[in-house]
């Protein structure tokens, strides 16, 4: 039995274009858009109606970097998938892809099954993963040929954490060289870890132990430094690069520089980079670990240029880095020793809402919002037109978002297992109303309607944003 349901009088709002259209969906897929008020408009009929009108129709939100129970500095990210994708649903995003953890004397294919197991049957939206590789030898580059074919077709290696997901130059070039023969996109923690680890020594030495000194060691330079020797690795292997939580103006420069050359370099940027920074860090009362992450937050600053990035696409996607710590219990690990406090912070609900915000501070255009938060990471991780769009034959991936709506955020109103927001108290114009995924009602008008194991596992095609 098929099901259908109209969406009525919306502004539809796409990477591409802003229409006022009726929007049908048939057996979970966009069917047909037409124009409101027109007769071909009135002919899509439906069972259930959703009014839009005075409302956007935009694609449900792509987060393309999350790390739901994450194991890091001996504890894990406080989301698990269950309550990660619950949160990420409310705030109108509905695909995330997580990074599987290959562990250092492992298989990737251990690392992949093990994030299978967690993910399965607990998902309230989509889900998809990237893999991480922390132990790059001839068995492991062979297996990245094996997980492109299956879907996985994203790799993250790390200049930073020496010992834990650090690797060296050499297996860098190495696993670029896989890449550039089997499709796969590597995408990179662009910090030099090495220089960092000297640094945080001295610091600690000279009994500077508070989470302000955190931003402190892991500077700017060293950001640009790694993003620099990452584009030139790249170039020397043939493959494309996407560089993670880019933070640095420097290091957007290094990628704007990149880009003007022709190469397929790309930058990802997270709401905690545009809209906080070393202030917080340096909140009292150990108050600034809550915005321990890496890239470190930088002085306000730094802002101007991922904006300015944001909108002449040298940087292309906006994610997250969901990877929640509660204050209580997690972030207390590094009481005395910023470096034990356990690198991350959470977001996935509040990524589309920010980012809408920035549309209304003028920062970015409505489109570039969709184009940032959903169309672009969907091209760039293999998941485009099925999801990122608002198209016939897509996925109703929707999300109905009241552009008047005011609202502030809280811990007190959130829905992510974490005990504090990073946005505590901050006014946000607009809030997602309804989402549907694959044309189930995940929040209907503001009541979760969604449940776990709706989420399905999508396996990707290789990036489709090249150059
Ligand atoms: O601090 C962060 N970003 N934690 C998550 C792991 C990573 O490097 O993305
Ligand atoms: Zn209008
Ligand atoms: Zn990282
Ligand atoms: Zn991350």
């Amino acid at each position: 039995m098929s099901s259908r349901t109209v969406i009525r009088g919306g502004l539809v709002v796409t990477a591409s274009d802003e229409i006022h259209a009726d929007v049908l969906i048939e057996d979970g897929r966009i069917a047909a858009l037409a124009a409101s008020g027109t007769p071909a408009a009135e002919a899509l009929t439906a069972e259930r109606v959703i009014d839009a009108s005075g409302k956007y129709v935009i694609p449900g939100g792509v987060d393309g970097h999350t790390h739901m129970e994450m194991p890091f500095g001996g504890t894990y990210a406080a989301d698990t998938f269950e309550t990660g994708t619950r949160a990420a649903a409310w705030g109108g995003t509905t695909t995330i892809v997580d990074f599987a953890i290959q562990s250092v004397g492992h298989s990737l294919r251990s690392g992949l099954d093990a994030w299978h197991a967690k993910a399965e049957g607990n998902c309230a939206i989509d889900y998809a993963f990237h893999m991480i590789v922390s132990d790059v030898d001839q068995k492991a580059l062979k297996e990245m040929d094996l997980l492109v074919e299956e879907g996985v077709t994203s790799f993250k290696q790390f200049m930073a954490y020496p010992g834990v997901f650090y690797s060296d130059d050499g297996q860098i070039l190495r696993a670029m060289q896989r890449a550039a023969g089997n499709g796969g996109l590597i995408m990179m923690h662009a910090e030099n870890g090495i220089a960092i680890d000297v640094l945080v020594e001295q610091a600690l030495a000279r009994g500077e132990t508070d989470p302000r000194y955190h931003g402190e060691v892991r500077k700017a330079l060293l950001e640009a430094e790694a993003t620099h020797r990452a584009i030139k690795l790249a170039q020397v292997a043939g493959a494309p690069l996407y560089v993670v939580h880019v933070s640095a103006t420097e290091a957007v420069a290094e990628l704007t520089r990149a880009r003007d050359e022709g190469l397929n370099v790309f930058g990802e940027t997270c709401p905690q980079y545009l809209f906080l920074s070393t202030d917080n860090l340096a909140e009292p009362d150990f108050e600034g670990a809550k915005y321990v992450c890496s890239t470190p937050l930088r002085p306000r600053e730094h802002q101007a240029a991922l904006w300015r990035g944001l909108r002449t696409n040298d940087l292309q996607v906006v994610s997250t880095d969901h990877c929640p710590f509660c204050f209580s219990g997690q972030k207390e690990l590094g009481r005395g020793d910023f470096s034990k406090i356990p690198n991350g912070m959470p977001g996935v609900e509040n990524r589309m809402d920010l980012l809408h915000q920035a549309v209304v501070d003028g920062h970015i255009s409505r489109r570039r919002w969709i184009e940032i938060a959903c169309a672009t990471p969907a091209r760039m991780f293999g998941l485009y037109p099925k999801k990122g769009t608002i198209a016939p034959g897509a996925d109703a991936d929707v999300v109905v978002y009241d552009p008047h709506a005011e609202q502030v955020i809280s811990v007190e109103t959130h829905h992510m297992n974490v005990d504090y927001s990073a946005y505590e108290g901050r006014r946000i114009t607009g809030r997602v109303e309804t989402v549907l995924s694959r044309g189930v009602p995940v929040v209907t008008e503001r009541e979760y309607t969604g449940r776990k194991g709706h989420g399905v596992y999508t396996p990707r095609a290789t990036c489709q944003y090249l150059n």
